[in-house]
C-alpha cells in the first residue's frame, strides 16, 4: 500500500521571494537544507538581525556595516570561515532588499554549518554557508500602537553565562535560552521576558537591551552583565550623549528597576519599546514617560535617515 504523503503546513513566514545564497541571488523554492545539516541539529550558525526603513522615496538600511562586522566577529569565534568581507555582504544586503522590492523590512543575514560529519568540530568537515533573507516586519511586540509600551516579567530562565556561551556572539545556538524564556513569558501572557545572570542581577531581555530612568539619569550594563551588547543600545548611547541626558553605564539589579521612573528596552526588532509593567509592577508614566519618549523621537528620526547620524549610520538605497 502506497504511504500516504504527510500534508507540508504553509509556511506562516511572509518571507520575500528571493534571497541571496553563498554569492549568488536564488528563489526561496529552490533551496534546500540537508537533512544532515550540522547548525540543525548543534546550532552552528551565527547571524544578524538588520532594519530597512523608509526615508523619503528611498530606503535606507540602518547600521548596516556595523551589523555586518559583528557578523564576521560572531562566525571567527565559531570558526566559521565566511568568505566574504563586510562591504560584500552589504552589497549583498543591498541586493536582496532592492530586488524584492517589498519596501521597509528586515534582514536576516545567517551562516551556518552545512552537511558533513557528525563531529561537534564542524570547521574541520562541514561546507561554510551563507545567506541574507529579507521579510516584512512591522513592530516587534505586536498588538501595541505606534509607541508600544511592554509588560515585561522576571523569566524563571537565568541567562546563560558567557563563561559558557559568549553573550556577545550572536549564535544560533545560543538562542535556545531566549527561546525557553520567550515561550515562557508569552504563555504567561507577558510581552518579553527579563532574564537576570547567574549573580542574580538584570541581564537583559531575550530580544533585546534594558535601560532605565532615575532621577534624570539614563542607566544601562553593559557585556560583564551577559548582555549582547546591542547596536541599538549603542545608538541610544550616542543619541543619549548628544541630547544632553546623562548615562551611567554599570551592574544594576531587578530591585533598581522597580525603582526606576522609567523602563525601556532597545533592539533591532524591538525598537525603543517602553516598559508599561514588569510583573504586577506598573511604571506611572505609561506611554508618556519623558525620557523615553526623547530618546524614541531621535531613535525614528536617526532610522529614517533625518539625525545629523545619518551619513554615518545609514545606507541610503
Ligand atoms: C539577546 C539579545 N540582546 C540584545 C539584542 C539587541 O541587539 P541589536 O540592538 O543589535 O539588535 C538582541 C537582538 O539582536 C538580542 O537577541
Amino acid at each position: 500500500m502506497a504511504m500516504a504523503q504527510p500534508q507540508r503546513p504553509t509556511p506562516a513566514v511572509d518571507v520575500a521571494p528571493l534571497f541571496w545564497y553563498d554569492g549568488a541571488m536564488v528563489e526561496q523554492s529552490d533551496f534546500e537544507i540537508h537533512p544532515f545539516t550540522h547548525a540543525l541539529h548543534y546550532g552552528s550558525g551565527v547571524f544578524e538581525g538588520i532594519r530597512a526603513y523608509e526615508a523619503g522615496r528611498r530606503l535606507s538600511i540602518f547600521r548596516l556595516k556595523d551589523h555586518m562586522e559583528r557578523f564576521l566577529r560572531s562566525a571567527e569565534v565559531y570558526r566559521l570561515k565566511v568568505p566574504y568581507s563586510a562591504a560584500e555582504l552589504c552589497d549583498a544586503a543591498a541586493r536582496t532588499v532592492r530586488e524584492n522590492a517589498i519596501g521597509e523590512c528586515y534582514i536576516r543575514p545567517l551562516t551556518w554549518f552545512g552537511a558533513g560529519g557528525l563531529s561537534l568540530a564542524p570547521y574541520s568537515h562541514a561546507p561554510t554557508h551563507v545567506m541574507v533573507a529579507v521579510r516584512p516586519l512591522a513592530g516587534y511586540f505586536s498588538g501595541n500602537a505606534d509607541r508600544p509600551t511592554v509588560r515585561l516579567t522576571v523569566s524563571p530562565w537565568r541567562k546563560s553565562s558567557s563563561k559558557s556561551l559568549p553573550s556577545t556572539v550572536k549564535c544560533s545556538g545560543h538562542y535556545a535560552n531566549s527561546v525557553l524564556a520567550m515561550s515562557d513569558a508569552l504563555s504567561r501572557g507577558f510581552d518579553e521576558a527579563l532574564m537576570l545572570n547567574e549573580f542574580g542581577r538584570v541581564a537583559e531581555g531575550s530580544g533585546d537591551n534594558v535601560f532605565f530612568v532615575k532621577g534624570g539619569v539614563l542607566y544601562t550594563n553593559d557585556a560583564d552583565e551577559d548582555i549582547l551588547p546591542g547596536i541599538t543600545r549603542g545608538t541610544v548611547l550616542a543619541l543619549a550623549a548628544r541630547l544632553a541626558i546623562p548615562t551611567t553605564v554599570a551592574p544594576f539589579a531587578l530591585e533598581d528597576l522597580l525603582a526606576a521612573e522609567e523602563v525601556f528596552i532597545t533592539g533591532t526588532a524591538a525598537e525603543v519599546a517602553g516598559v508599561r509593567a514588569i510583573d504586577d509592577h506598573e511604571f506611572p508614566h505609561g506611554a508618556k514617560a519623558p525620557v523615553t519618549t526623547r530618546l524614541q523621537q531621535a531613535y525614528d528620526e536617526a532610522v529614517h535617515a533625518k539625525g545629523p547620524e545619518a551619513a554615518q549610520w545609514c545606507t541610503l538605497l
